[in-house]
């Protein structure tokens, strides 16, 4: 039975066909028919299909007969996203083969060879498929060419196909079934299986998807999650095809789910070990880790009043995505919010977007940074995940900060200006590969936090839309960084603070201090606007003095003019915060975090 399982996945370039493929592979072996194709079927999450982008990894079986033998074939969908790296990990670990997607077209893209990388790194059986062959503009030989140069596949082996027409999915089902090895694993083993994913059901609770790899787990067993260390009884398990279908049993090989009446996704761990409860369980699976947050910012309801909304609303997307977490924060300026915490950008705005989609709170939220770490002169290392928690600059031996290397696949015509670009945002060079005649890849070792700052949308305006960049985490490195801090009349502006080079200290605060002077109103008194490194001022504006009596506007009119003018103060108060005994307006805030 195991011999007729192939599990496999598909890696792609996002928009390269991912989802069109996996539907016509539904349909080719009848596991749907053309009626029920009327929606892609993979990506159900709402905003998937808005952003287009497959965030959460899912599994569907198709059973194929080809002559007398039935075989059992499971799609594990992966991620297409360097923020969900971990859970691409996870997935790739369920699979033996992987579809390596390209574009006929778009040919090789940087996420293309990130995950190709990594599916060569778990040893997986890879083949090479080029979509698209039906686009007049479809250049399949080149593209052959360039994965041969980038992923050292062989042209010969690339199967072309058509995910739209359905041209080429034949012979792909052929070339999955002799091509990617079946599983190999023990029924009658102890029991050790495979979390890589989960999702939640309103009804359900947690739905836990696992690869058996050992043994076999059956209806109404106790098992346990070794990592979690609890355990749970299986109430029902079964395969997705795509619909659920419940089965009394899933064997070494196969890829299901399980349902255990566990009540949070954040009991379930991607990467965790699922073996039987008791002391003969099986050794936990290598490669497990927590999910590592790296883009942290503040999120804050924009009048101060929808506190509990916003935390309600922070709760329901938690319990959705456990690699999405937050805490409550208080700001001077910005009142009561949280402090939220994300695996990447990306991640960051698919977070803001389900917020603002699935509840109308008005949010304003804080620059990101990055997580940091410093040694302090005690010799103690502290992760800092907010700007205002780093300490005075006596008490830092060593400021540390997360190197990310990047892969930029850009036409050739564009390297000088992307190379420009990486110097700049303080990239050490690590390689530069043709991948044929037009184009190339750059590999560079960047700051994280200068990432995120605006290196996508650079490269993307400096290559005219046709660079694509893609990172992975390479370590903490030391460097010369300070806490830039606004001070206004002499107080701190929490909010504001941000982490940046020394080098770029004078500059940054220069502007920022400029941009709040034009923000803030003016007062019955003088307002010093000041930018400062530790108990040095760097910067220094002043907001002058009013002069004029406004209030003199008020006398002589009619009563009705008065109390307008009254209640128009009314409400802009609201909008005010206090810095000291500066008032400041939220528009002002917004302003300023957009420049800094
Ligand atoms: P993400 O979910 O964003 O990662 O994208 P994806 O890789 O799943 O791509 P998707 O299947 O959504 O396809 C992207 C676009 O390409 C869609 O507009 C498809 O209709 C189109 N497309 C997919 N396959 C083909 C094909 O074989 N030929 C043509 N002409 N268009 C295709």
């Amino acid at each position: 039975m195991i011999k007729q399982i192939r599990n496999f996945c598909i890696i792609a370039h996002i928009d390269h066909g991912k989802s069109t493929l996996a539907d016509r592979l539904l349909e080719e072996t009848g596991t749907v028919s053309l009626r029920q194709m009327k929606e892609q079927l993979l990506d159900d999450l709402e905003l998937e299909r808005q952003r287009g982008i497959t965030i959460k990894a899912r599994a569907v079986v198709m059973r194929f007969k080809r002559g007398n033998v039935e075989y059992e074939l499971n799609l594990i969908d992966t991620p297409g996203h360097v923020d969900f790296q971990y859970e691409v990990s996870r997935s790739l670990a369920c699979c033996e083969g992987a579809l390596l997607l390209v574009d006929a077209f778009q040919g090789v893209e940087a996420q293309t060879v990130a995950n190709a990388y990594a599916a060569m790194e778990h040893d997986l059986h890879i083949v090479p498929v080029i979509n698209k062959i039906d686009l007049t503009h479809a250049r399949p030989d080149e593209v052959a060419e360039e994965m041969m140069h980038s992923l050292g596949t062989d042209p010969d082996d690339c199967v072309r196909v058509s995910a739209k027409t359905g041209q080429g999915v034949d012979a792909l089902v052929d070339a999955i079934i002799d091509r990617i090895p079946a599983p190999t694993g023990d029924p009658d083993a102890v029991l050790q299986a495979m979390v890589f994913d989960s999702n939640y059901d309103d009804y359900r609770g947690a739905i836990t998807y696992v690869r058996v790899m050992q043994g076999t787990v059956r209806k109404g067993q106790k098992i346990r999650f070794l990592r979690a260390g609890t355990t749970h009884e299986v109430v029902e398990l079964g395969q997705f095809a795509p619909q659920r279908v419940a089965r009394d049993e899933l064997v070494a090989g196969q890829v299901g789910y399980l349902i255990c009446n566990i009540k949070s996704l954040g009991d379930v761990h991607i990467g965790d070990t699922v073996s039987i409860a008791g002391d003969n369980a099986a050794a936990p699976l290598p490669g497990y880790s927590r999910p590592k947050r790296m883009v942290y910012c503040g999120l804050f309801p924009s009048d101060g009043q929808n506190f509990s909304d916003l935390r309600d609303a922070l709760e329901r997307l938690a319990v959705n995505d456990p690699s999405f977490e937050f805490e409550p924060e208080t700001s001077d300026a910005l009142g009561f919010g949280f402090r939220c915490g994300f695996l990447g950008l990306l991640h960051m705005e698919i977070v803001q977007q389900r917020l603002e989609n699935e509840s109308d709170i008005d949010l304003v939220q804080t620059a990101p940074n990055v997580t940091y770490e410093i040694i302090n002169k005690r010799g103690e290392t502290i992760t800092v995940h907010k700007p205002q928690d780093v300490p005075d600059p006596g008490d830092i031996e060593e400021f540390r900060q997360p190197i990310v290397r990047c892969n930029i696949i850009v036409p050739t015509d564009y390297i000088g200006a992307v190379m420009k670009l990486c110097q700049e945002r303080r990239g050490i060079q690590k390689a530069q590969e043709y991948l044929g005649a037009q184009r190339a890849m750059l590999t560079y070792d960047i700051p994280l936090a200068e990432v995120v700052y605006d290196l996508h949308d650079k490269i993307k305006s400096c290559t005219r839309g046709y660079g694509t960049l893609d990172y992975e985490m390479v370590g903490y490195e030391a460097a010369d960084l300070c806490r830039l801090d606004f001070l206004v009349n002499g107080n701190r502006v929490d909010a504001l603070s941000i982490v940046c080079n020394r080098a770029d200290a004078d500059r940054r605060g220069r502007a920022v201090a400029k941009k709040l002077k034009s923000e803030i109103d003016r007062h019955m008194f003088e307002v010093a606007v000041q930018a400062a490194v530790g108990s040095r001022v760097i910067a220094r504006e002043t907001v002058p003095a009013m002069r004029k009596n406004v209030t003199a506007k008020c006398y002589g009119g009619d009563i009705t003019r008065k109390r307008k003018l009254l209640q128009k103060q009314k409400e802009g108060k609201k909008r005010m915060k206090a810095v000291g005994n500066v008032e400041i307006s939220q528009k002002a805030f917004m302003a300023v975090l957009s420049e800094a």
